[in-house]
């Protein structure tokens, strides 16, 4: 299988990609900002986990991690890199789905068109199955096989289970009927289980990540990280050393609308233009975002340790930052905060998809305890509070 230059020498190199997810850190970011300011055995917290990068890591580094996510695509991808089904099984439960798939004939006929062009009757069939028989939330065998169906479900001709699309998000039912008919693509006929076990043995070549307790959750971190601080405190569990994380931007992706066809999947409605929850939409009313941001590092506040490094990147755009910064001042007043270049320059994944409008850029907004503070940081660009 190509690997785009990239070696995949490691069974954590190999897990590390799962899955596609807009606006994901890069994983060397993570790795190096756990190696400066962790050490083996600490605890990591990411209450905006995504695809659970900062997560992983902290795990592949021999730290504990610990987050939240409200997307249930994201948590998909975190949950099954943290500790994958035996290769055994997911084969086996891969051929159960296939053969259930025989008793979707007629559901796959009566599916909207979207579907129709999008993939072949046989794949519809096997899809239908999985979405009706993957108990994804509770079972981590069928987990670990819809994290991969997921990763496959669209992309590139030949790389995916559809007709030509993005990987990263899905396009709109209307966007894609239009450019197939203009560009003449048909779904690939394919061997659905031929296909998934080829890169599920891909996947498992080189081992897996042995699971240690490290967990994201799923669900909002509003409510779910004080009823966290509480279950730490009667376990009298440590605090975290590092708050590791990236918040939704004001104003720039929908994690579910990009996701819609994942979440369909998953077995949620078909309905492109999911925007139901507080957290579903674009994040675009600026009282709400303010406070979203309050909530989530007030209440994670509580679960770091008093000398926690806090490292929030987010973007540059200035609402944004002023937004990020106000809630850091009042979650964490006791720390310093420098402002931090992006030591890592390679290019976003808007852009990696053919996304050319202008970006604000991304900065590093990083929280010293106040002694720490005067010894680290040698790139830094500016002290923003002192
Ligand atoms: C910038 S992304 C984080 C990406 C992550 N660093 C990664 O590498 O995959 C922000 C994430 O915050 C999640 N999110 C938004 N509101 C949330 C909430 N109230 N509770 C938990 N997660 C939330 C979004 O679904 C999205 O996945």
């Amino acid at each position: 299988m190509a690997d785009n230059g990239k070696t995949f020498g490691t069974a954590a190199k190999r897990w590390e990609g799962i899955g596609p997810y807009y606006a994901m850190f890069p994983i060397r970011f993570a790795d190096a900002v756990i190696k400066e300011h962790t050490a083996a055995g600490d605890t990591v917290l990411d209450p905006f986990a995504g695809r659970g990068t900062a997560i992983f890591s902290a795990s592949a580094l021999g730290r504990r991690g610990f987050g939240v996510e409200i997307s249930p695509v994201g948590w998909v991808f975190a949950e099954t890199k943290l500790g994958p089904a035996p290769l055994e099984q997911v084969e086996e439960r891969l051929q159960e789905i296939a053969n259930a798939g025989c008793d979707y004939a007629k559901q796959a006929q009566s599916l909207p068109e979207f579907f129709k062009k999008c993939f072949s009757p046989s794949v519809r069939r096997f899809l239908l199955a999985a979405r009706d028989g993957l108990d994804w939330r509770g079972c981590t065998c069928d987990r670990t096989l819809m994290a991969i169906l997921l990763v496959y479900l669209h992309g590139k001709e030949g790389q995916a289970l559809s007709n030509q699309m993005r990987q990263t998000k899905a396009m709109s039912p209307r966007y894609a009927l239009k450019w197939w008919d203009e560009n003449g693509t048909k779904p690939p006929d394919l061997d659905v289980v031929k296909f998934l076990q080829q890169r599920i043995r891909w996947r498992y070549a080189k081992g897996v990540v042995e699971p240690d307790g490290s967990r994201v959750y799923l669900g909002n971190s509003v409510t779910l990280l004080p009823k966290l601080a509480r279950h730490m405190r009667e376990e009298e569990a440590p605090k975290a050393r590092l708050l590791l994380t990236s918040p939704p931007y004001f104003g720039v992706t929908n994690y579910h609308y990009d996701q819609w066809l994942r979440l369909w999947l998953l077995g949620f409605e078909t309905d492109a233009y999911i925007n139901r929850g507080p957290h579903q939409g674009r994040f675009t009313h600026s009282v709400r975002y303010r406070n979203l941001l309050k909530e989530v590092f007030c209440s994670a506040a509580k679960l770091v340790a008093d000398d926690a490094v806090v490292y929030v990147r987010t973007s540059k755009d200035p609402f944004t930052k002023e937004a990020t910064l106000d809630a850091l001042r009042e979650a964490f007043p006791m720390k310093r905060l420098v402002e931090r270049c992006r030591p890592f320059r390679k290019p976003t994944q808007t852009h990696l998809f053919g996304d050319k409008t202008p970006k604000a850029g991304e900065v590093d907004l990083v929280l010293l305890p106040t002694k720490a503070a005067r010894h680290s940081l040698g790139h830094q660009t500016s002290v923003a509070q002192q």
